[in-house]
């Protein structure tokens, strides 16, 4: 894999500190020292993300007529019945349905919820907008 160089400038009291750091764990070169640091660092922080608090909407469509969805939603829906706030419900026309599910907790959580929701069949389409409440 080709690599780019970069330049990394420190204070001499941080380096020195860095240096008996990484010695100590076994690293023979800075480069390797800083390359795990920062793979570690981006491995944090996309968990940080999966657990990170959100809210959100799953707004739906679905056709009510089709494989039962009604009940499987519901079933869905009282299954995460700690992180849903409300549902709204309107019937478009004979047999289509829209929803709008108002979705607060951890992500992943409200992510497994809403595909869970959109592999139901008989949901033509299914959009989930999440944002944090805090940055
Ligand atoms: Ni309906």
């Amino acid at each position: 894999m080709p690599v780019e160089r970069v330049g990394v400038s420190f204070e001499p009291e941080l380096l020195s500190k860095f240096d008996s750091l990484i010695k100590k764990r076994g690293y023979t070169n800075r480069s390797e020292a800083i390359r795990d640091l920062v793979r570690n660092d981006i491995i944090a922080s996309g968990t940080k993300e999966e657990e990170s608090e959100v809210i959100g909407t799953l707004t739906i469509i679905y056709d009510h007529d089709i494989g039962n969805v009604t009940d499987k939603l519901l079933h869905l829906q009282h299954h995460h019945h700690e992180e849903i706030i409300f549902t709204t419900h309107i019937h478009v026309d004979d047999r289509t349905c829209l929803e709008i599910v108002v979705i607060r907790g951890q992500l992943s959580r409200v992510k497994k919820f809403s595909e869970n929701v959109k592999a139901l069949k008989g949901v033509k389409h299914g959009q989930l907008v999440v944002t944090k409440t805090s940055f």
